[in-house]
């Protein structure tokens, strides 16, 4: 058994794939690139196999029974002339991984999906929200993880960010309307997915505070800081 992250080397599939290796899963990574630019040591215990994750035919031998796979591929701002659109790269791949990854036999299937989207990306949650239906029927057991606004070393300007949302969820009329993007921390969302994976028992959608809770699980056993 193994753990598959597709897009393992971006700003939270790296952090899930980092936390995977501590714990002592054999892990692969797929996405078009490979590796990260950047070199850490615990890089070198992951396979880094590159494919478009459209192009099923490439990457579906990585798959065996029983696998686990975790799905964070997706785009914040769509790019319509690239062919980059919100139910392509946050709707489809998902139906194209889970759907590749049901005939393979894989038992656990996890989706960083997101809380919302502001009105002027409306698309972007649709897509997810679609993507999210499509797992209920499924023969393996699915997490879908709804994180608001992720934050952390991977990803420059991203902790200052996240210490003005803190701020303005204080105030009681901004705090309504941003509560759908309270702050988590990478580490806090991946220690949140790799404990979900180990524990048969969760499963359906993980909300903020459900994610933050599972984390809080793994506090003191783990290195999520
Ligand atoms: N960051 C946040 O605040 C946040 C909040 C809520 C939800 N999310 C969700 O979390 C997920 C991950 O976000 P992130 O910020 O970690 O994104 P990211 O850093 O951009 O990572 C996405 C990864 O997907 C890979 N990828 C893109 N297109 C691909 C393709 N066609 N085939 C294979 N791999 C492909 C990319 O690697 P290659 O370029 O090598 O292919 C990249 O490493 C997304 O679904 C996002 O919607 C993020």
């Amino acid at each position: 058994m193994k753990l598959i992250v597709t897009g393992g080397n971006g700003f939270i599939g790296s952090e899930i794939c980092r936390q995977a290796i501590s714990r002592g899963i054999r892990v692969v990574s797929i996405s078009r690139r490979g590796a990260p630019k950047r070199r850490e040591p615990w890089m070198e215990d992951v396979l880094w196999f590159k494919a478009d994750i459209f192009d099923t035919h490439a990457w579906k031998g990585v798959l065996e029974k029983g696998d686990q796979v975790v799905h964070t591929v997706g785009i914040l701002l769509e790019k319509r002339k690239k062919k980059l659109t919100y139910d392509r790269m946050n709707g489809e791949s998902v139906i194209t991984v889970a759907h590749t990854a049901a005939k393979a036999g894989i038992s656990t299937f996890a989706m960083i999906s997101a809380s919302d989207a502001p009105p002027f990306i409306k698309g972007y949650i649709q897509a997810k929200r679609k993507a999210e239906e499509y797992l209920k029927n499924q023969p393996f057991r699915s997490m879908i993880f709804r994180p608001g606004f992720v934050y952390g070393p991977g990803r420059k300007g991203t902790a200052f960010i996240a210490a003005l949302t803190r701020f303005g969820l204080r105030i009681p009329l901004a705090g309504k309307m941003l509560g759908a993007y309270a702050p988590v921390h990478v580490s806090h969302l991946a220690a949140a997915v790799l404990e979900s994976l180990e524990k048969p028992e969760i499963q359906g959608i993980l909300d903020i505070n459900a994610i933050r809770r599972t984390a809080q699980t793994v506090s003191g056993r783990e290195d999520h800081t």
